[in-house]
């Protein structure tokens, strides 16, 4: 089994994917329900996931995704969405905080303290969803490492068409699709990019 400091040092953004090798249904509901266990704020977990298996659909994702060949050719792609609504009262999440002991208005004080203060405007809105799912999306690809698969993060696509195409509420974002499967090991990955170290990136206080 990995430890988690070898998932950290051997998870790459892998190009190639081996098209043969597919993903076990059990395998990815596994790495699925483990990133569940990201935190999110209040846990209100404003995210889903799309999982794009088929020829016929990841076609019509590669064609919005700057023809990136990863997208036809891992088993699956997955788009992690993210609701910039998600803290509303609709969120079954909060009814779960009722079932808990919270009363009504404290769970409407959340909501309000929500709208007014955290999350006013489109950009903060935007920012809740994309910031929550980012850290699921960051889990499923740790999670994918854990039980031998690769993953690619990708932004690299249209997420307007993308959205028409997969039926996506406007309240929604599409905060990055995530190729996922088994690394092409006859085609050698480009070594890893340099990463700024704590001297470049910390200030401290
Ligand atoms: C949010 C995000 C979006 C990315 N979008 C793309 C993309 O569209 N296409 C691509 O080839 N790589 C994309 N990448 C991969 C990065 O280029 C890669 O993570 C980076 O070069 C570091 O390499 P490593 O992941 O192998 O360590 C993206 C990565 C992130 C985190």
């Amino acid at each position: 089994m990995k430890d988690l400091k070898e998932i950290f040092e051997s998870r790459r953004s892998v190009n190639y994917f081996d098209p043969n090798k597919q993903i076990d249904n059990k395998v990815l509901k596994e790495i699925i329900e483990l990133s569940t266990l990201a935190p999110s704020c209040f846990n209100l977990q404003p995210w889903e996931v799309l999982v794009i298996k088929s020829e016929e659909w990841k076609k019509k994702l590669y064609n919005e995704a700057c023809k990136q060949d990863k997208v036809l050719e891992a088993p699956v792609v997955l788009a992690i969405i993210g609701n910039t609504r998600g803290f509303l009262r609709e969120n079954p999440i909060w009814d779960e905080k009722i079932d808990k002991g919270a009363t009504e208005e404290e769970i409407q004080g959340y909501i309000n303290y929500s709208k007014t203060k955290l999350f006013p405007s489109e950009e903060k809105k935007v920012a809740f969803a994309a910031r929550n799912s980012s850290l699921l999306a960051m889990s499923i690809m740790y999670a994918a490492k854990y039980y031998g698969l690769d993953t690619h993060p990708m932004i690299g696509f249209d997420e307007d068409k993308v959205k028409e195409v997969f039926s996506i509420d406007e309240d929604k974002i599409v905060t990055m699709l995530i190729a996922l499967g088994y690394h092409d090991e006859s085609k050698e990955l480009k070594p890893r990019g340099k990463r700024l170290g704590y001297n470049d990136i910390v200030k401290e206080f």
